[in-house]
């Protein structure tokens, strides 16, 4: 309900603001091709048949997040519990993939369907819809290796994870929402705790992969998994198939499949800045 009525506030806000501002010609290009794009990247899923048709803006404005967060903003201060991973995993053994703000999910079920490792993936995601419509997905696809989960990840991964009882092998922040002011740079998704958290539960040779079109969002999160030398090297390092420009910055994808927000981006003519990084000791060496 709350949510609707927000919605409702931002559909209008939107028009508003474009009704002032009109989209320069390349921007309503991109905008009028990006669903088609993304589409086209998870075609063999064929999704958009299997929910009935909700409005969820695909990317956020940034400028309104804080109405969107404000509904739910106290449900999502505390840690969320952990689930019964018997439960939602067919082998809760497996390794695990952790997606933080996983946004739609189209992501990680492509990699849960067609990766082919043997692997469970779990998507934390702050916005309940997004995670309603996606949950339905995996069901109607009938996936036991993917799960989503409605959690504020800042402040829930560590309870949520630490409880998992097979290794965690990947963890993804990918094109988290950048918070340009200064004085919001508290709200973006990686504090100094979470990366505390995903060092120490990563499993070693488990590896960190982070991106963002942003640049300094991205050298941002660089710089705090830099803070972990004796625990993190990155990929380059270990992996003499991964290759950087002179800057550090991945040159490929690792992924095999882009992000909806990096599709997104690409067809705005974005860099995308990738770093990876990968445990080769523990804390206590
Ligand atoms: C810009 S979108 C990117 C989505 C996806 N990773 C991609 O690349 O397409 C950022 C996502 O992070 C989610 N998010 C923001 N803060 C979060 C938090 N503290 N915990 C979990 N998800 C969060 C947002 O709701 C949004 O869906």
């Amino acid at each position: 309900m709350a949510w609707t009525a927000t919605a409702t506030l931002c559909c209008r806000l939107i028009r508003l603001r474009s009704a002032r501002r009109p989209l320069p010609s390349r921007a309503r290009c991109s905008a009028a091709q990006s669903p088609d794009a993304v589409d086209k990247e998870y075609a063999d899923l064929n999704l958009r048949q299997l929910y009935p048709d909700v409005c969820i803006p695909p990317f956020f404005p940034l400028f309104l997040a804080p109405v969107l967060y404000q509904s739910h903003r106290s449900s999502v201060s505390e840690p969320t519990e952990s689930p019964e991973w018997k439960e939602v995993f067919e082998d809760p053994l497996l390794p695990l993939m952790v997606d933080i703000g996983c946004g739609s999910g189209r992501f990680l079920i492509w990699l849960a369907k067609n990766s082919g490792q043997r692997r469970n993936y779990l998507g934390l995601e702050i916005r309940q819809k997004l995670v309603e419509r996606t949950q339905f997905w995996v069901n109607e696809l009938g996936l036991s290796n993917v799960y989503f989960m409605f959690a504020n990840a800042t402040v829930s991964f560590e309870q949520i994870i630490s409880s998992y009882p097979g290794p965690l092998s990947l963890v993804s922040i990918l094109c988290p929402d950048p918070h340009f002011k200064k004085r919001h740079h508290k709200r973006r998704v990686l504090q100094p705790p979470l990366v505390h958290s995903i060092t120490k539960n990563l499993c070693l040779g488990g590896r960190v992969l982070i991106q963002s079109d942003v640049l300094e969002v991205a050298a941002d999160m660089r710089e705090r998994f830099d803070g972990y030398p004796d625990n993190l090297a990155h990929v380059d390092c270990v992996d003499k198939d991964l290759h950087c420009d002179n800057e550090g910055w991945l040159l490929d994808n690792p992924m095999g499949i882009r992000t909806e927000r990096e599709i997104h981006a690409e067809l705005e003519g974005a860099t995308i800045y990738r770093r990876m990084y990968q445990k080769i000791r523990d804390a206590s060496h």
